[in-house]
């Protein structure tokens, strides 16, 4: 058994509620600063599962809402600082676009506790891993998200 699967089996006790979190982040920044946080050991929360994309412009927000509506308690979306990005401005629509979309989740009725947005470079292993525990500590308090699925199947269900 490797050591992350034995640590994440002796962290919780049984039954305990633990959040299930969908990271959309960029190939340059964030998941080379996770790369980072995991070859350096640095610990963390082991609820994330990351989904790499060229560019927090590429994350269309339908890919956050369908993560909510397949089981994702809650979200991170994370790349590059501003000025950094490696197709110039993707995380500048990106940031302007994620202004208007918690909005709209929030009309939706998803929380918007449930959702980050951050800047995490490649050198910044340390704050990814800082990104993750708050993420996950905030999800774990707001408890499971079923009530967007269970929309979600409602709505299929009378469709
Ligand atoms: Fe990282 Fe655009 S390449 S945000």
């Amino acid at each position: 058994m490797s050591e992350a699967t034995a640590t994440t089996t002796e962290a919780k006790p049984s039954g305990a509620f633990e959040p299930r979190i969908a990271a959309f982040v960029c190939n340059w920044c964030t998941y080379t600063g996770a790369d980072l946080a995991g070859t350096s050991r640095i610990q963390m929360a082991p609820n994330v599962r990351v989904v790499r994309l060229p560019c927090t412009g590429r994350i269309d927000p339908m890919f956050i809402v369908k993560a909510f509506e397949r089981g994702a308690d809650g979200v991170i979306v994370s790349g590059c600082h501003p000025g950094d990005c490696h197709y110039s401005a993707g995380n500048y629509h990106a940031r302007r676009r994620f202004a208007i979309f918690r909005e709209i989740m929030s009309f939706v009725g998803i929380d918007q506790d449930r959702i980050t947005f951050s800047w995490v470079s490649a050198s910044e292993g340390r704050k990814w891993g800082d990104v993750v525990d708050e993420t996950v500590n905030r999800v774990r308090g707001l408890g499971p998200f079923t009530s967007y699925q269970n929309l979600v199947e409602k709505t299929n269900a009378g469709a």
